[in-house]
């Protein structure tokens, strides 16, 4: 069936490929956006002179934002650097009354010159000392700054820079950027302007240096301090609030023998992306300051400690990598696996829908080897759909699949698609038709996705969200799904951007992962949805109670034989005379079951089905103690009208239900207890055909030949003769679908499928309705040639079938067998007459009638029409030899336009029989 089903196979492997090529796309696309030259280490073409031009990149040619993405074999050393607040932005008297009530502030006209100084404050126990050490800061002078001296003796000095700094410290922006370097001293030359010569790679640079003068103001307290900055803060756009400073020092409690200082700085100068506070090329410059003013202030002006400079780590060129497909992924992802659901549950559903699983369960398959084998086709056709979803993903190269640990991706992906078939099983239960599971299915394929990424994933992110109502969203197996996919991209998308690796088995360690989590939710859902799958199967399929493991066994065999013999006496009284044969049949039940002989096939005791009142509908009675017994080689028709029982009495013989009481033993089995070994002998053609579409008539019946333990060469010849003895051989048709056949052939296959592997008991249900009368021949062939060695209940509408077929009759009326004999001994018990017909002119009609009553008083006339009469002999009163002479007779006296005789037949007496029943059922 699955090499029928190769292009649906091959369809939904190409499912995840194509939704992988999908990811790659978007993946590259993405990347070529991030990879614009804006966002990689700068280059430029340098004339070598001859026309040619020689590109070269590197740090020097790169703007800032792309220097940060070049290669640095040699990484430039930066001089540190204090924060100076923009112009603007320093602190001056203003109309602040607070910041203002210190009138040493710089006066606020300086703005409109761009002359403002910068301010620092200082505080601290001993006033003397602090304003001591402060005055060191900026001692030196400018005069000791040599221009070709490039950056190294900038060391010594105090100077800052109102750029701020960004990305990291592999470039300075102050260096690079236009605004000159700050020199800070306390107090200005004039027409004070040089430029510096620095080397950058293999380039020399010129930079700006301007002086800035520095004011240094007392405070007596820290907290005067803390108000000012507080008030500093840049707010609104009223300048008049702006008041930054440059640093401000508490010295505490220090004194020659201690030094003991609180530096104030300002973090909130950050870089463009807001990570890393700038502080590490700023911050140390303002502790190296005061440092160093102790220092002499103790040792003399000579003595000096010295932080020459910062260097950043060489490093190789790096990329922007955005692993875009991580993020995408587990959408996506989610999307492929869940997809096997549906998938499975439509087969599964399929093969409940069209009873397939009866079919095979009634020819043998028992419910483990079922379960076993689907569940073995289904893992296996999922774990190569995963197999392919990795391999293919990992050669495409998405990272997802390559970074992460392919062993915990094999559990992971392992236990869910186990988790997600027993889902399917447990689910398919609900359905009855495989349109409606379809939809359902694929509804639950994109809900979750969609909910996963647009709901689920939100909590996750936000860690505020409790983890326990996480754990508790992650019982949906969707969910669980998605968080396990969540993090395999989470850890591929951080490997690929640090350039490590993904998940390993020791991060399942990490408490933010929680794959482990999922991982066992996942495993414990598995087991716990299997058993519940299985058994609510049981209850489904085979009709048990809820409760089945609850109940007892049923009592032995010899108890249940004894219980419905005492009964039958009572019942006794209300059988009629006239059912003396049915009242034969149980006696020889009776005593066929006390001899427990198994000379017979079937034997039916006292079986009883009532279908319990409903809707308050009373109790429906569709079968009442029956009793009957077919010995091997037998073939039974059941005849009765529609309504009468006959399904109900097959559907109880072949499992599908259970008899309300009473049972029957088939091979000397007991239908209640042991029907899963009476399956392996018992053959059924249903009354619709239950076949595949996709398989052909052979495959049919090398299926269900192979259940009934047919092998090999036995096994193809069986198939090939009964193929032949339903005329099902020649022309190919054998091995064409069996959704291109016709009515009838799938009728003939169906009666082939239950004769196959010689079952000993067959059930046939109406095996020749909608068959042409030539097929009908055919089979009818075959059903008599097969009943040689078996016995065979069929039910029939057709009375030329009963006929032909059936060497004894039962008629059922109401649940109950009205009559039971062969063909010719019911036409004799219930059609005791023949018909004689005449047709004369109608001035004859009266002659005709005395010719009758001559032949036999008791004669009836059935009906008269211009001429044409009708009437009923009793047998035993004429010969037929007397009807012939008479006719004779009467030709000579009148003309005889047309007669005839027939005896009854098997309609009459079915009629006859079902219409006595029912007027019985009415009376009483
Ligand atoms: C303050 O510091 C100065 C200079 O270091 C020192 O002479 C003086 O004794 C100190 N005053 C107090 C109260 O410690
Ligand atoms: C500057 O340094 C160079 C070499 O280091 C030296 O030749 C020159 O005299 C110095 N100039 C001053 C003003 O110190
Ligand atoms: C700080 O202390 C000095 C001397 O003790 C005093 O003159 C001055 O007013 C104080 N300043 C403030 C703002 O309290
Ligand atoms: C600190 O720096 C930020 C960012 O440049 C600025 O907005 C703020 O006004 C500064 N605060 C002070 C007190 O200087
Ligand atoms: C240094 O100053 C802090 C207050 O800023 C104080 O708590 C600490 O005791 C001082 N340390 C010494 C060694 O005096
Ligand atoms: C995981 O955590 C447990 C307990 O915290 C610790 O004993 C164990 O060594 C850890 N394993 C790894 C691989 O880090």
């Amino acid at each position: 069936m699955q090499k029928r089903n190769i292009k649906t196979n091959v369809r939904l492997i190409l499912f995840p490929l194509f939704l992988c090529l999908l990811l790659l796309l978007i993946q590259k696309w993405v990347n070529y956006e991030i990879d614009k030259p804006s966002r990689r280490c700068g280059c430029i073409c340098v004339d070598t002179g001859k026309g040619q031009c020689e590109t070269r990149c590197g740090i020097e040619y790169s703007t800032l934002k792309q220097g940060f993405f070049c290669s640095i074999p040699h990484p430039t050393e930066w001089p540190l650097l204090l924060q100076v607040p923009a112009q603007q932005f320093r602190a001056v008297r203003t109309s602040d009354h607070l910041v203002s009530s210190y009138g040493d502030l710089p006066g606020d006209s300086c703005k409109k010159t761009g002359s403002c100084p910068v301010t620092m404050l200082i505080t601290g126990n001993n006033q003397t000392f602090g304003q001591s050490v402060a005055g060191n800061m900026f001692s030196k002078p400018f005069n000791n700054i040599n221009s070709s001296d490039s950056l190294y003796n900038l060391a010594d000095n105090a100077l800052g820079s109102e750029t701020e700094t960004r990305f990291d410290n592999v470039l300075d922006a102050a260096f690079l950027l236009n605004a000159p370097i700050d020199f800070l001293q306390p107090q200005c030359p004039s027409n004070f302007r040089f430029s510096l010569a620095f080397r950058l790679g293999s380039d020399t640079l010129e930079k700006d240096v301007r002086c800035s003068q520095v004011v240094q103001l007392w405070r007596n307290s820290s907290s005067e301090i803390n108000d000012v900055l507080y008030r500093g803060y840049r707010k609104g756009n009223s300048e008049r609030k702006i008041n930054e400073i440059l640093a401000a020092y508490d010295f505490v409690n220090s004194n020659d023998n201690l030094f003991n200082v609180t530096v104030w700085y300002n973090s909130t100068y950050k870089n463009d992306k807001g990570s890393q506070p700038i502080s590490l090329t700023r911050l140390p410059r303002s502790i190296n300051l005061v440092s160093n003013a102790y220092l002499q202030l103790l040792l003399g002006p000579t003595a000096r400690m010295v932080f020459e400079f910062v260097k950043e780590m060489p490093k190789p060129e790096t990329k922007l990598r955005l692993d875009f497909s991580s993020l995408l992924g587990p959408l996506f992802y989610t999307w492929v696996i869940v997809q096997l659901f549906p998938v499975t549950l439509t087969y599964l559903v399929y093969e409940k829908e069209h009873r397939l699983r009866i079919m095979m369960k009634m020819h043998g398959l028992g419910d483990g080897p079922y379960w076993m084998i689907s569940y073995a086709y289904f893992l296996a056709i999922s774990s190569v759909y995963m197999l392919c979803f990795v391999i293919f993903g990992s050669a495409i190269g998405l990272n997802f699949f390559r970074l992460n640990d392919y062993s915990i991706q094999f559990v992971f992906y392992f236990l869910y698609i186990n988790l997600q078939i027993c889902l399917a099983f447990l689910v398919a239960d609900w359905f009855s038709s495989v349109k409606t599971a379809t939809v359902v299915g694929y509804m639950m394929v994109f809900g979750t996705g969609l909910l996963g990424g647009f709901l689920f994933q939100l909590f996750l992110q936000d860690s505020s969200f409790p983890k326990a109502w996480i754990i508790a969203m992650e019982l949906f197996p969707g969910f669980s799904l998605y968080r396990g996919l969540y993090e395999f991209s989470q850890y591929a998308f951080n490997g690929n951007y640090m350039g490590s690796d993904g998940m390993r088995w020791n991060d399942l360690n990490n408490s933010n992962n929680g794959m482990r989590e999922v991982l066992i939710i996942i495993a414990v859902e598995w087991l716990v949805v299997l058993c519940v799958a299985y058994y609510a199967d049981q209850v489904a399929s085979s009709g048990k109670n809820p409760l089945f493991f609850l109940r007892k066994k049923p009592k032995n065999l010899q108890s249940s034989f004894r219980k419905p013999s005492l009964r039958r006496q009572g019942s006794k009284v209300f059988v009629q005379m006239e059912k003396i044969d049915v009242d034969q049949e149980r006696e020889k039940v009776e005593q066929l079951l006390l001899e427990s002989s198994t000379s017979h096939s079937i034997i039916c005791n006292n079986l009883k089905k009532i279908y319990p009142s409903r809707d308050g509908n009373p109790e429906k009675f569709a079968v009442r103690e029956l009793s009957l017994a077919l010995p091997e080689g037998e073939c039974f028709g059941m005849l009765g009208p529609n309504g009468a029982g006959k399904t109900s009495f097959i559907n109880m013989m072949i499992g599908l239900v259970k008899p309300s009481s009473g049972t029957a033993y088939v091979q000397g089995l007991d239908i209640r207890t042991d029907m899963d070994r009476i399956y392996t002998s018992m053959g059924v053609c249903p009354q619709h055909d239950l076949l595949w579409d996709m398989l052909t008539g052979r495959e049919h019946l090398l299926f269900y030949g192979r259940l009934k333990n047919l092998k090999g060469a036995a096994l193809t010849q069986a198939v090939e003769e009964s193929l032949k003895s339903v005329n099902l051989f020649h022309g190919g048709v054998a091995d064409k679908q069996s959704r291109k056949y016709s009515g009838g052939m799938k009728r003939r296959l169906s009666v082939a499928i239950s004769l196959i592997g010689d079952p000993k008991v067959v059930y046939m249900d109406e095996p020749s309705t909608g068959l042409d009368p030539a097929s009908r021949n055919m089979l009818w062939d075959v059903v008599k040639r097969a009943k040689q060695n078996r016995a065979i209940i069929l039910t029939t509408h057709s009375m030329e079938e009963a006929e032909h077929l059936c060497d004894r009759l039962g008629i059922f009326v109401d649940g109950r067998l009205q009559c039971v004999g062969n063909p010719n001994e019911l036409k004799a018990r219930y059609g005791g007459s023949y018909v004689f017909t005449m047709t004369t002119s109608q001035i004859h009609e009266e002659e005709v009638e005395n010719l009758v009553n001559q032949l036999s008083p008791n004669a009836t006339k059935v009906y008269q029409i211009s001429g044409t009469q009708k009437f009923e002999l009793p047998k035993d009163e004429i010969r037929i030899a007397d009807v012939f002479e008479a006719v004779e007779n009467a030709k000579s006296r009148f003309t005889v336009q047309a007669w005839g005789l027939a005896d009854t037949t098997l309609e009459d007496v079915f009629i006859r029989v079902a219409r006595g029943a029912q007027a019985d059922s009415t009376l009483s």
